[in-house]
């Protein structure tokens, strides 16, 4: 049987985080068993919001890529590419912008969102607006069934879905299959500050941060349950910072053993933070590995994505020819 294709994209907006590792790549590395899958760069999307600096767009879609393949997607299993380097993407995109409705694009709470939340940047532009018609063609030109996105997302799948069918019904082809969000359970990852682990919050811990600095991070600036002033003060490890993050890394019985010894005052936070920190490296260590053998290997990155690149060209123009078809350009 033909499995069902899978497709999904990250921004190349700054760098990863655990939060992200355990919130959407290992996602989509499991997927990889069921689903023909599509995972790349989204450097153009990048663009709508980072365009006065574009150096750090390239290094961080080199960085992304990287991170792509060290959390463990397979290029021979996976079709992995890089946005910019599959140009039926911006094809697709114009000719879907002819058909969008400006009030549904002003409708999207992103668009109002990111304009307050940024507000150091210029966001009126016709790029940023059309950030979700980009999104769609990026979708629909692979006629993806699935798309594994957080719950941030679903109101662009939702436009997607609207755009994909206006386009089938004005030129009576039945070319683009409804894409659905696909949304999974994964487990929070909390920041330093117990706040939700975010870039913008600066409380995250990076897959490209060294070992010390993992350790720096945990050790000196992670907080922990503010009832444990000393060390002979019992505490409730559900206040604490650091037992939100064993829930993500350790196993049950020291999850267990950390949680007793916060509420007896058994154990200090100090030993806590350590046990953390011990199970965070050994989780971390393959992928760092990977990324280091990566790195020095530029050559074998670039050809990764060349090749991941040409493999969803090839599916993208064959969509593109009957996109062009409908709408009079053959
Ligand atoms: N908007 C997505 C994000 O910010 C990135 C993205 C671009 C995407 N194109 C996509 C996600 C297509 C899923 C499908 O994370």
């Amino acid at each position: 049987m033909k499995k069902e294709r899978v497709l999904s994209g990250m921004q190349s907006s700054g760098k990863l985080h655990l939060g992200n590792l355990v919130g959407a790549l290992s996602n989509w590395v499991a997927l990889q068993e069921k689903y023909d899958c599509f995972y790349f760069v989204a450097d153009w999307h990048a663009l709508t919001t980072g365009y006065a600096h574009p150096e750090e767009i390239r290094g961080s879609t080199n960085d992304l890529l990287v991170n792509f393949i060290a959390a463990g997607l397979d290029p021979e299993r996976s079709t992995i590419f890089i946005q910019s380097m599959v140009p039926q993407h911006a094809e697709l995109h114009l000719l879907l912008s002819m058909i969008t409705p400006l009030g549904w694009l002003e409708r999207v709470p992103t668009y109002k969102e990111k304009q307050e939340n940024l507000e150091e940047r210029d966001l009126a532009m016709y790029g940023f607006l059309g950030y979700p018609v980009l999104q769609t063609a990026d979708i629909v030109i692979y006629k993806a069934r699935h798309v594994p996105v957080g719950i941030d997302q679903m109101p662009h799948l939702e436009l997607s879905r609207e755009i994909a069918r206006r386009f089938n019904h004005l030129y009576r082809k039945n070319i683009f299959p409804d894409p659905e969000g696909l949304l999974t359970q994964f487990p929070k990852v909390t920041g330093l500050d117990g706040r939700k682990m975010s870039k913008s919050y600066d409380n995250a811990i990076y897959l490209s941060d060294a070992a010390e600095v993992v350790e720096h991070k945990i050790l000196r600036t992670m907080k922990t349950d503010p009832a444990r002033m000393r060390r002979t003060d019992k505490g409730d490890p559900e206040q604490s910072p650091v037992y939100q993050l064993h829930k993500v890394y350790s196993s049950p019985e020291e999850l267990a053993e950390v949680a007793e010894g916060c509420r007896t005052a058994g154990i200090g936070c100090i030993d806590c933070k350590k046990m953390l920190i011990k199970n965070v490296l050994r989780a971390l260590q393959p992928v760092w590995e990977k990324r280091n053998d990566l790195i020095s290997n530029p050559d074998r990155l670039y050809e990764i994505a060349r090749l991941g690149s040409e493999k969803a060209a090839a599916v993208a123009e064959a969509t593109m020819e009957e996109v062009r078809h409908a709408m009079g350009l053959r």
